[in-house]
């Protein structure tokens, strides 16, 4: 893992992410304040964005970037860009997710924006998440440790906090071997705690310790999740039908 923007590169994953992008995009109407994300897939929705707004199918589009690189990409592609100081209500955000539970609760993440996702997704009237389908887990924490963000003050008390709580805490490196720092100057230390048969209680846990700045467990937050896989797509809707994937 590390905070450069994922690569979009060609194979049937990328063709997956590509699809579940695409789709999100349907829900974005000309007029609305969007939350981009961060991430690969996440990146075919800003693509595709910036490429209806070109067309004229789009208009009027504002944009709320998740991390500084995004918003940097975003420029690049000539989609206007707003504050949540300007809006502080998103219309609709479109964002990748590293692991998806059948309650629709997620990890994320893995690209290091995690507080300005989830501040982001907190602003959204509606959270669509897309993934491919090896995203899906029975319980999160099984395919992924969780991600958390913690002030680089006095950092090793906050990793013996996450052990004695279970996990097994690894600082997140960047490529070249020093410590990954997030957009707020912040550390992360990737957790894994196996399954999580309870991630309310541990989210509580998480948010209650000084130093810990955010964690990946975003729960009751996505209200769509739009799922690619090699025979559909398939759209999953947070109170919608029992979401049996696992
Ligand atoms: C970024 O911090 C993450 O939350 C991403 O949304 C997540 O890691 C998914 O990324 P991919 O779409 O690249 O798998």
């Amino acid at each position: 893992m590390s905070g450069d923007i994922p690569s979009t590169r060609s194979g049937r994953s990328s063709q997956l992410k590509q699809q579940a992008a695409e789709r999100a995009v349907e829900f974005v109407k000309s007029g609305m304040v969007v939350g981009l994300g961060y991430g690969s897939t996440a990146m075919f929705a800003v693509r595709r964005i910036a490429q209806l707004l070109h067309e004229g199918q789009l208009q009027d589009i504002l944009g709320v970037p998740c991390s500084l690189q995004i918003e940097a990409e975003a420029r690049r592609l000539g989609i206007p860009l707003t504050t949540l100081d300007e809006h502080p209500v998103v219309d609709v955000t479109i964002d990748g997710a590293d692991e998806v539970d059948p309650d629709l609760n997620l990890i994320k993440g893995g690209g290091g924006a995690l507080l300005r996702e989830k501040i982001v997704a907190q602003a959204s009237r509606r959270e669509i998440i897309v993934v491919d389908e090896s995203k899906l887990s029975p319980a999160l924490g099984t395919r992924w440790p969780v991600p958390v963000e913690i002030v680089p003050f006095g950092w090793r008390s906050q990793a013996a906090y996450l052990e004695s709580l279970g996990a097994q805490p690894v600082l997140r490196l960047s490529s070249n071997g020093t410590p990954f720092t997030t957009d707020q100057g912040n550390l992360i230390l990737d957790c894994d705690f196996g399954p999580i048969s309870q991630p309310a209680q541990l989210a509580a846990r998480l948010s209650e310790r000084a130093g810990i700045v955010e964690h990946g467990l975003f729960l009751g937050l996505a209200t769509d999740v739009i799922v690619a896989s090699m025979e559909e797509v398939r759209h999953l809707k947070r109170g919608g039908e029992h979401n049996g994937h696992n």
